[in-house]
């Protein structure tokens, strides 16, 4: 958080009770001069505070100034040069260097090449460049074949979450398919299922669906098996891309969001090029290896992981799905040595049996990731050996980020505390007020040229309400993070909460609204309340909520009412309940279970305990 040493300083000391926190200029955002500047006022202030972390800031300021300086020959070069021109270079630099490993399999860069061509020719009589192509797929080598094979035709990807299904599923298309003709679902063999529920209203949006891997009977869907092992592996034509620049969208990224279904956030070639280098800023190297485990559709995987290693040209291991109990094996067969996280998945690390011999065996030496916990960061440390833990901050659609990069434990992590405020205070005025140092407020990052907000796709209102005017001046304007943060009094900063009700469940955001939305469509169900509870005898753990999606919505635990508290505006009041849990000795009301085998259950006290004593697993 030390880019907060460098250029919050103006934040520290604002006076006035205050709600706003003013991240002014993001680092990964600066210019080259901004940098140079920093670098020679800064540097002897340091110095003269003697500033502990000096090294680090040293160093962290040469990647940025080498970030930028490599920033700028991208925007200087004509054509652009994108991540995929990164990635042809290494083909040719080392193409027998290993790219991916994926369970057993290892694809040079090389490989990777051919495989990618092939599938380019295979959809090049499918789509045109600019065409956007939703890419519905679990992690597997045949995900970063498309992806490539697409920017070489010029085309944008839509990753989708697969596990979405049904409306959500269609809604994703409207907002980011901008031709119609043209544009294409790809699935593979085990979620076709959740394609085929909706065939019809994609075929009337005219989405041309396209199978991977199982010669598909269906009518209305086509195989692209065949023409994927008949196509050439050599390069299509550059000109398909000549169109691109750096302003041009890369790739569309679904974000749970805090409110209603999916929105989809514009991720141009830029942006992609400044999450990449967030492996430099962290310190990895040319000869790490990555392992990369969450889903792709993600941008932590997917920008971070993968695109951030195809910059710094180091192999990838690919995995299906998180494994606590597989991680370490993987990490020592593949000699992993950098891996990413995100809060939860360190507490499930350090939940695993403890196997003192082999707990240090490994060569894993740096962790990068977001949203650790004080008390995991420090287990984590002390069961599993000295690695340094860089924690980033920053939303996929965001225009501000953080690195930690000096290590500084910190207490990161969300609860699911009902803020009774959401809109930030204003002065007389009607001008917002900054924190002071050591007080929560929300982060905000001023829209700019070198700090653009790219909004959602076809999504005016969401990308507004994101948007804050007349913050300090009038006519200016300012990402709303939804994040509370804290800065202390060496420029750290910690993550306080999420505003809205938005709860973390395995890693990601869920919209507790988004859940009900789904209850609502069923006839019967009057209202609906969504919210999260802490079970009991467990801290702040991965089980603490009630509801989940799963498939298609589903509660884990029910509590029906005859009728619903809410507020003089009508919001339904939420905390009241969510402090009462699911005790059903404390509650009165019909409280029900979902039941792997049997469904709906009513709740026992033995299930109650069962699921307190960590018996039964939410
Ligand atoms: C990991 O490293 C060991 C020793 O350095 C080597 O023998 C082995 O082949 C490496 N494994 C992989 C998958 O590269
Ligand atoms: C931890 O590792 C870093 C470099 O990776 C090294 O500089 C440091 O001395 C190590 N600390 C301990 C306690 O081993
Ligand atoms: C909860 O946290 C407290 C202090 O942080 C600790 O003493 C206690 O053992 C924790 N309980 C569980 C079940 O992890």
């Amino acid at each position: 958080f030390s880019s907060v040493f460098l250029f919050f300083l103006s934040v520290a000391g604002s006076p006035g009770s205050s709600r706003v926190l003013h991240a002014c200029s993001i680092m990964f955002f600066s210019l080259l001069y901004t940098l140079l500047a920093g670098l020679v006022l800064v540097l002897p202030v340091l110095l003269y505070l003697r500033n502990p972390y000096l090294v680090q800031d040293v160093r962290y300021c040469l990647s940025v100034l080498q970030l930028a300086l490599s920033l700028n020959r991208c925007k200087r070069r004509n054509p652009c040069y994108t991540i995929l021109d990164r990635f042809l270079d290494l083909v040719s630099k080392h193409p027998h260097k290993p790219f991916l490993y994926f369970e057993g399999s290892c694809f040079t860069y090389i490989q990777a090449d051919r495989e990618s061509n092939k599938a380019a020719w295979a959809l090049r009589n499918r789509v045109r460049s600019g065409d956007t192509v939703a890419v519905f797929m679990g992690n597997e080598p045949q995900f970063v074949w498309l992806w490539l094979g697409l920017s070489k035709l010029g085309c944008t990807a839509a990753l989708l979450n697969t596990n979405i299904r049904s409306k959500s599923l269609v809604h994703c298309f409207i907002v980011c398919i901008c031709s119609s003709w043209g544009s294409c679902l790809f699935c593979v063999s085990d979620l076709q299922g959740a394609v085929v529920e909706v065939l019809p209203t994609l075929q009337s949006l005219g989405v041309q669906v396209l199978v991977l891997g199982v010669d598909c009977a269906v009518e209305g869907l086509h195989s692209l098996t065949g023409s994927l092992s008949e196509s050439s592996d050599q390069p299509v034509p550059v000109d398909l891309r000549s169109k691109i620049t750096l302003k041009s969208p890369a790739l569309y990224i679904y974000t749970s969001g805090t409110t209603g279904l999916p929105k989809a956030a514009v991720i141009n070639y830029e942006r992609l090029w400044m999450a990449s280098f967030l492996q430099l800023i962290a310190g990895v190297r040319s000869d790490d290896i990555m392992y990369v485990y969450l889903p792709l559709y993600h941008s932590a995987a997917f920008m971070m992981g993968l695109c951030g290693s195809i910059e710094r040209g180091i192999p990838v291991v690919l995995r299906r799905k998180f494994s606590a109990s597989q991680f370490w094996n993987d990490c020592r067969k593949y000699n992993v040595t950098v891996i990413q996280y995100i809060g939860e998945v360190m507490r499930y690390l350090c939940n695993v049996p403890k196997v003192r011999k082999q707990d240090r065996d490994h060569k894993v030496r740096l962790a990068l990731g977001n949203g650790i916990r004080t008390d995991t960061w420090n287990e984590f440390l002390q069961r599993f050996g000295n690695i340094s833990i860089c924690e980033c901050y920053g939303a996929t659609e965001g225009n501000i980020g953080f690195v930690n990069y000096v290590g500084k434990v910190g207490a990161i992590g969300s609860g699911p505390n009902h803020l009774n405020w959401e809109e930030p205070v204003r002065d007389s005025r009607g001008f917002c007020v900054r924190v002071p140092t050591g007080e929560t407020g929300l982060l905000v990052g001023q829209i700019s040229a070198r700090s653009p907000f790219s909004g959602y796709s076809k999504n005016k209102q969401q990308t507004e309400k994101k948007i804050l005017r007349d913050v300090f001046v009038k006519g200016d304007q300012y990402f709303n993070s939804g994040d509370l943060l804290r800065i202390d009094r060496q420029g750290f900063v910690f993550f306080q909460d999420r505003i809205g009700d938005t709860f973390r469940w395995k890693g990601e955001n869920v919209a507790t609204t988004e859940v009900a939305d789904h209850l609502l469509m069923v006839d019967c169900i009057e209202e609906a309340n969504v919210y999260g509870v802490k079970v009991p005898g467990k801290n702040f753990s991965t089980c603490q909520f009630m509801c989940w999606w799963m498939q298609n919505t589903l509660c884990v635990i029910v509590r029906l009412q005859d009728a619903l508290d809410v507020t003089g505006t009508f919001k339904q009041l939420k905390g009241k309940l969510a402090k009462e849990g699911f005790d059903p000795a404390l509650i009165q009301d019909p409280l029900f279970y979902l039941d792997d085998s049997q469904g709906y259950v009513p709740m026992s006290r033995d299930i109650f305990d069962a699921i307190a004593e960590g018996r039964l697993r939410l």
